[in-house]
């Protein structure tokens, strides 16, 4: 057998002193020496072993609400940061059963740094209150978290941009039913362009949740003539929650 010369350089770490032993006993073993243990078995032991050691990822228990929220502080995604005092993330229980999405904040949210804080908030609150709940037993937020000046809809890059934490505050207060507010909550959430009235008085699937559109409340104060056919849908969620009429 002709006796080949194995190159080493100096290994400086545990790490890559096992992957150098393990690169010499493949040699060996391609070389059909026998008498050292290079089976197959402890090569790829010694592969493992020298794997570099990767800290383990955040554990799933430690994401919260306030883990998402400091993600997005000094968020600058988008356009609309420009135009916010505040960013109004959200309010109320962690745990909720049912969470409201709107659109976005506008002057009042954008002041107070809750959503909902305006008119039409008080109009929400009559709705939870009906539904025999308070602000604390419910969860409410926004598609986009920075003011919508002149309450122009969000545009779909600003959606888009947004949506990941929308996603992710869903993902951990793992609600059973989320009551999008309006078309523009509607059909970002269930990702459509179907208009509001074809998809509004029914459960949808998201992820698992059901979601049931329904007229946003400001669209309400200025059309309360659909105050009954949204009071039908809020009936529809308490029925899916058990809760008394
Ligand atoms: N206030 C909000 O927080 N969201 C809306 O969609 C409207 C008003």
């Amino acid at each position: 057998m002709v006796k080949k010369k194995m190159t080493m350089n100096k290994p400086e770490t545990a790490s890559d002193l096992l992957k150098t032993l393990r690169e010499s006993l493949l040699e060996l073993q391609r070389w059909g020496y026998k008498g050292f243990d290079c089976s197959s078995r402890s090569l790829e032991m010694l592969k493992r072993w020298s794997q570099p050691y990767e800290k383990p990822l955040r554990p799933k228990t430690d994401i919260n609400l306030e883990n998402i929220k400091a993600d997005l502080e000094g968020c600058k995604r988008c356009r609309l940061s420009r135009g916010r005092t505040q960013l109004v993330f959200g309010q109320g229980n962690s745990k909720a059963r049912i969470v409201f999405v709107g659109e976005g904040p506008g002057y009042e949210e954008d002041q107070s740094g809750l959503p909902f804080a305006g008119p039409a908030g008080k109009l929400l609150d009559r709705i939870i209150a009906a539904m025999k709940l308070n602000r604390n037993q419910v969860y409410i937020c926004n598609i986009v978290k920075c003011r919508l000046a002149n309450n122009r809809q969000p545009q779909d890059e600003e959606s888009e941009t947004c949506l990941p934490f929308l996603k992710r505050q869903l993902a951990i207060i793992k609600p059973e039913v989320i009551c999008t507010l309006g078309a523009c909550a509607t059909k970002v959430l269930l990702n459509t362009k179907n208009p509001l009235g074809r998809l509004r008085g029914r459960f949808h699937d998201y992820n698992g949740i059901q979601i049931m559109p329904t007229y946003h409340p400001a669209y309400l104060l200025q059309y309360p003539e659909n105050k009954r056919a949204t009071w039908e849908d809020i009936k529809k969620i308490m029925a899916l929650l058990g809760l008394p009429l």
